[in-house]
């Protein structure tokens, strides 16, 4: 028997960094997807492979021999490993296993790819074993295994990595799905450049703390923001929704979480005739969002490429993770 089940990346559209302050955030789950493949072995090891990730090896009895990406390979895979030992406990077996992971999700680039990595695992993993876990459930199992990878993580992509859709997410409140019946087409430009959502969270602390009464009243307008496209995507009006992520993306810059490079991006995509466009995630590098009439999706991808990133285009996701193939 083998398995494959798969779960999408995730996009901020609005309310990033804000969030932290108790601020709502609304996050997308988009048509890019995380594969994993399981089968059973014949003896007790352990094998993960992650394509992406440039690391694979074996786990058995606690021990951890690498195959490919040296030392550092334990460390990447320790997280799927966590999901895997999750479910032997649920469905009460325990079994060898090939693990193979393949992500159509650029890594460490703010668009949830660990999350939907464990998710996925979650999925394939139990269906090997004949039980269908709850979603909730998953969502529960994928959450712990972010914590390993991110420290104290909010849960907004496994979350949408789980239930897929739109989100609205606030702190404390936990977690609420609500319909967008229109499309949303965008294109997703990459600066390609890594960097640290820990760090760029408290650099937006530094400066909230060095001048609140300039910083505070920017929280509040991304918050206000929030709701407004909140009715926006309920009536579909996309126009609207750019010119409010034109508006993000400048308080996120006022914040301090911009990079010229981003900068660049955004303004290319509007140029070429984007409703709007704005970073998204963390910032200070990794990926910015734009939205799009879709004739103008591929115009909009060639400029952000023009402007030094890679591009591709994507939409929402309704579903969430999900069985790809089971023989
Ligand atoms: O780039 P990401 O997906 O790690 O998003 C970070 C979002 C922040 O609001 C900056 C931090 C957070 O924990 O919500």
């Amino acid at each position: 028997m083998e398995v494959t089940a798969s779960a999408p990346a995730k996009v901020i559209l609005f309310g990033e960094h804000f969030v932290v302050y108790g601020k709502p955030a609304i996050v997308m789950a988009i048509n890019k997807r995380v594969y994993v493949k399981a089968k059973p072995r014949n003896d007790r090891k352990i094998y993960i492979n992650s394509l992406n990730l440039n690391a694979s090896g074996f786990f058995e009895n606690g021990k951890f021999t690498p195959e490919t990406g040296g030392s550092k390979a334990k460390a990447k895979l320790e997280p799927v490993k966590a999901v895997v030992e999750k479910i032997f406990q649920l469905v009460e077996g325990k079994s060898g296993l090939e693990i193979e992971i393949d992500s159509k999700i650029p890594v460490a680039a703010g668009l949830g790819s660990s999350a939907a990595v464990a998710a996925a695992t979650a999925k394939a993993i139990s269906a090997l074993f004949g039980v269908e876990i709850e979603k909730d459930e998953i969502f529960k199992i994928a959450y712990e295994a972010e914590k390993l990878v991110h420290g104290t993580p909010s849960g907004i992509d496994p979350a949408i990595a789980t239930y897929g859709g739109t989100i609205i997410f606030q702190k404390n409140m936990g977690i609420k799905p609500f319909t967008v019946k229109c499309e949303i087409p965008l294109v997703i430009g990459d600066t390609g450049l890594k960097r640290s959502t820990g760090e760029l969270v408290a650099k937006v602390r530094m400066n909230k703390e060095k001048y609140p009464s300039i910083m505070n009243p920017i929280i509040e307008a991304g918050g206000e923001i929030v709701e407004r496209a909140r009715k926006a995507l309920e009536k579909g009006e996309l126009e609207v929704l750019g010119e409010l992520m034109n508006i993000t993306h400048s308080l996120l810059s006022a914040v301090g979480v911009s990079h010229e490079l981003l900068d660049k991006l955004v303004a290319a995509a509007r140029r070429a005739g984007a409703y709007g466009a704005k970073l998204t995630g963390a910032g200070g590098g990794g990926c910015m969002i734009a939205l799009a009439n879709r004739e103008m999706l591929e115009r909009v991808a060639s400029a952000i490429r023009d402007a030094g990133g890679t591009a591709f285009i994507a939409e929402k996701s309704n579903e969430g993770v999900r069985i790809e193939s089971k023989h």
